[in-house]
């Protein structure tokens, strides 16, 4: 087992180590206009129903559309897209359309106004569950009503933020612990 030296760390960088769940693509219609945001702080907070929480920031034009609308598409990304993904979120929605402007493809959903992102690898479409968190943490939590994900890859290479402008992208994959856990954890 590894024995690890330890120094002080500061306690507002510790993100980097439990943030690279993957980055996301948050898209939204509201009052005819759609919208794409990159997310990293997004959370599972139940599984059936299928509950996620995302912060998402005040100052970003996604935050009154999603708000209003009450609906959302969460979105996954694989490598081949982070150029944009990193692009997406460096711009707002307020100056650009999004779709138009990173060439990629609104397709209609089944259960919620906001379109999918055709080149993504899985798109879950989402309604607003909870609003009572979005005044005092901007946290919105969100029950995924419909998922369309792709059939291959069975392992997308999805990209996952470091901080600093740095990813790590999802490689290896093992079974090998598999026996360790109980079926009804799994
Ligand atoms: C890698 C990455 C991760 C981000 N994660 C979040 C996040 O979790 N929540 C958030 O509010 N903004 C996040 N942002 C910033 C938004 O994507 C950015 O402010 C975006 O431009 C907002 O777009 P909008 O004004 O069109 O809504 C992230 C940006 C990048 C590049």
């Amino acid at each position: 087992m590894p024995k690890y030296t330890k120094k002080d760390f500061d306690t507002h960088k510790v993100r980097r180590f439990l943030e690279p769940g993957p980055i996301v693509l948050v898209s939204s219609a509201h009052k005819g206009e759609t919208n794409i945001m990159t997310m990293g702080w997004h959370m599972i907070m139940e599984f059936e129903p299928s509950l996620i929480g995302c912060y998402i920031w005040t100052e970003n034009h996604s935050f009154e559309m999603i708000r209003r609308s009450k609906q959302c598409v969460i979105n996954i990304p694989t490598v081949d897209l982070a150029a944009k993904v990193v692009k997406i979120g460096n711009s707002s929605g307020r100056e650009i359309d999004k779709f138009s402007e990173f060439g990629l493809t609104p397709k209609p959903g089944t259960h919620v106004r906001a379109p999918l992102i055709d080149e993504c690898y899985a798109n879950f479409e989402c309604r607003l569950a909870d609003s009572s968190l979005i005044r005092k943490y901007s946290l919105f939590v969100l029950e995924v009503v419909k998922a369309h994900v792709a059939t291959s890859p069975k392992y997308p290479r999805t990209i996952h933020y470091r901080g600093d402008g740095e990813f790590m992208i999802s490689g290896t994959n093992t079974s090998r612990y598999r026996k360790l856990f109980r079926p009804q954890m799994l």
